[in-house]
C-alpha cells in the first residue's frame, strides 16, 4: 500500500500499520496520502473502465488495501447519475442531475465510509468499534461490521428514524438511545472506549470513512464523462451537498486532488455548496461569518436527521474547500426541504431523503439568485433513501374507495 497517514492540520505523520484516530498532537482529522507518482502510469481512466469490479472498490489503488479482494464489500458505490428531467420547477435547468446514493447498500451513501473504515479495521486486527450516528451511518456501519465479524456499540440520539433503529436492531448490535444530539453520543463514546475496548469510528476520528466517501467525486468524473459522450473526464460546475460531518465533500474535494495529481484533471474544480438545515446550520454561520472553525450550533433540531450535527471536527476542511472551489454554503427550512423530496418524487421520479429534498431546494434559491446559471453542469448529492424516512411523510392524498361502488372525484387524463 503506496499510502501514509498526515494530519489534515499540522501535518504530523502517523504510522499507518497501528489504529489511529486523531492527531496525537493537535487533535485534528488525519489523512491518507498515496504515493500517486508511484502508480500515475498503471492506474489511468482506462484501466479503471476495463476493470469489472461491480462496487467502488475498482478505484482501490486509492484506498487502504494492496489488493480489491480484502476489501470488506456488500457491493457500495457505481451509483447513477440521473439528469433530470425538465419538468415543473426543475425545467428551468439545463444540465441538472442527480447523484443517486439511495442505491448503496444500506440504503444511504454511509455505505462508502463503513466499507472502507470497516475493511482497515479488520485488517488492523480491530474486534469492537463503536460510533455516534444520526441514523444512516449506524445502518451501514452494523452491516458492514456484520460482514467483517466485529461487535459494534452504537449510540445514536433517541430520537433517530425508526428505521435506522430498527436495521440496526436486527443486525443484534448494541444500541443505545441516547437522550440527546449527535454530539453526546459522541462523547459517550470517548468516555467509555477504553473500558470497554471500542475503536472509535466516529467520522473524520478515523482516517478511512472519507477515503470511501472521496470515491464519489472519482465516480462522478467518470459519470459526467459519459453522460457528455466524452472519453475525458469531466466534472461538474457546481455540487451541492447536504452537509452535516462534511466526510463527503471533504473526500470529494481530496479526490479532486488526487485525480489532478494523477493527470486525470487539469486545475478547474466545481463550485463546493454546502447545504444545511435552518435549524442546524454551524458551517453556514461560519462560512459567512468568515471563520475557518464553526462554533456549536445551540439547540439543533432539523427532521434532515442526517443535518443534525451541531459540530464537526472537520469544520475547517470544508471551510476551506468550499472557499478554495469559490463556493457558497446556505440553509433551507425544514418545510421547504420535505416540499422538496415531494417535488423529486413527483417530478423526477426519486423518493429521496429529506437531506436530498434541501439540495434540490437550495439549488432552485441558487438559481433565482443568479448565482447558478441556466445552462451550468449541477450535481445534487441524494445521500439517502427517502424510505427510511416514512415516519416524516404520512399519506395526504390517499382516498379510499368502495369496490362494489366506485366513486371517482377526479377528471379522465384526454
Ligand atoms: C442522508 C444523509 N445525508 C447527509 C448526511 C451528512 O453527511 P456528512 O456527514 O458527510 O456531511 C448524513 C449524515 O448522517 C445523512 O445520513
Ligand atoms: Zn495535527
Amino acid at each position: 500500500m503506496h499510502v501514509a497517514l498526515h494530519c489534515g492540520a499540522c501535518g504530523l505523520e502517523h504510522a499507518i500499520d497501528q489504529p489511529q484516530n486523531l492527531c496525537t498532537s493537535c487533535q485534528k482529522p488525519l489523512l491518507a496520502k498515496y504515493d500517486l507518482d508511484a502508480i500515475k502510469s498503471r492506474f489511468t481512466p482506462d484501466v479503471v473502465r476495463r476493470r469489472s469490479l461491480r462496487s467502488m472498490w475498482r478505484f482501490w489503488d486509492v484506498m487502504p488495501v494492496d489488493d480489491p479482494q480484502e476489501a470488506v464489500s456488500l457491493g457500495e458505490g457505481l451509483t447513477p447519475l440521473l439528469r433530470c428531467q425538465r419538468r415543473g420547477p426543475f425545467a428551468d435547468f439545463e444540465n441538472l442531475f442527480i447523484k443517486d446514493e439511495s442505491f448503496n447498500p444500506t440504503g444511504s451513501f454511509k455505505a462508502r465510509g463503513m466499507s472502507a473504515a470497516v475493511t482497515r479495521a479488520a485488517a488492523l486486527g480491530i474486534k469492537h468499534v463503536a460510533l455516534p450516528s444520526a441514523g444512516n451511518a449506524a445502518g451501514a456501519a452494523v452491516s458492514y461490521a456484520a460482514r467483517a465479524g466485529l461487535r459494534t456499540s452504537l449510540f445514536v440520539p433517541d430520537d433517530t428514524p425508526p428505521a435506522n433503529i430498527i436495521e440496526c436492531d436486527v443486525t443484534r448490535a448494541d444500541v443505545y438511545l441516547v437522550n440527546g444530539l449527535i454530539s453526546d453520543c459522541g462523547k459517550l463514546v470517548r468516555e467509555f472506549r477504553t473500558q470497554f475496548g471500542w475503536f472509535d469510528l466516529s467520522t473524520l476520528k478515523e482516517p478511512f470513512r472519507v477515503e470511501g466517501k472521496k470515491t464519489m467525486g472519482y465516480e462522478l468524473a467518470f459519470d459526467l464523462a459519459d453522460a457528455f459522450g466524452s472519453s475525458d473526464l469531466q466534472l461538474p460546475d457546481v455540487i451541492l451537498y447536504p452537509t452535516g460531518g462534511g466526510t463527503g465533500l471533504i473526500g470529494m474535494w481530496k479526490a479532486f486532488d488526487e485525480m489532478q495529481h494523477l493527470g486525470w484533471i487539469g486545475s478547474e474544480r466545481p463550485r463546493m455548496v454546502a447545504v444545511q438545515a435552518e435549524g442546524c446550520a454551524p458551517i453556514v454561520r461560519a462560512f459567512q461569518q468568515g471563520e475557518r472553525f464553526a462554533k456549536l450550533f445551540e439547540n439543533a433540531a432539523t427532521v434532515a436527521s442526517g443535518l443534525r450535527v451541531p459540530a464537526a471536527v472537520g469544520d475547517f476542511l470544508m471551510l476551506d474547500a468550499i472557499r478554495a472551489s469559490h463556493g457558497t454554503a446556505l440553509t433551507v427550512s425544514d418545510e421547504a426541504l420535505l416540499d422538496g423530496v415531494r417535488d423529486l418524487a413527483s417530478d423526477q421520479g426519486v423518493y429521496a431523503c429529506p437531506e436530498g429534498g434541501a439540495v434540490w431546494k437550495a439549488a432552485r434559491q441558487l438559481l433565482e439568485s443568479g448565482w447558478i446559471k441556466p445552462e451550468e453542469r449541477v450535481v445534487l448529492f441524494n445521500t439517502g433513501s427517502g424510505l427510511k424516512y416514512n415516519h416524516l411523510f404520512p399519506p395526504t392524498r390517499c382516498k379510499r374507495i368502495d369496490h362494489r361502488n366506485p366513486q371517482f372525484e377526479h377528471q379522465a387524463t384526454t
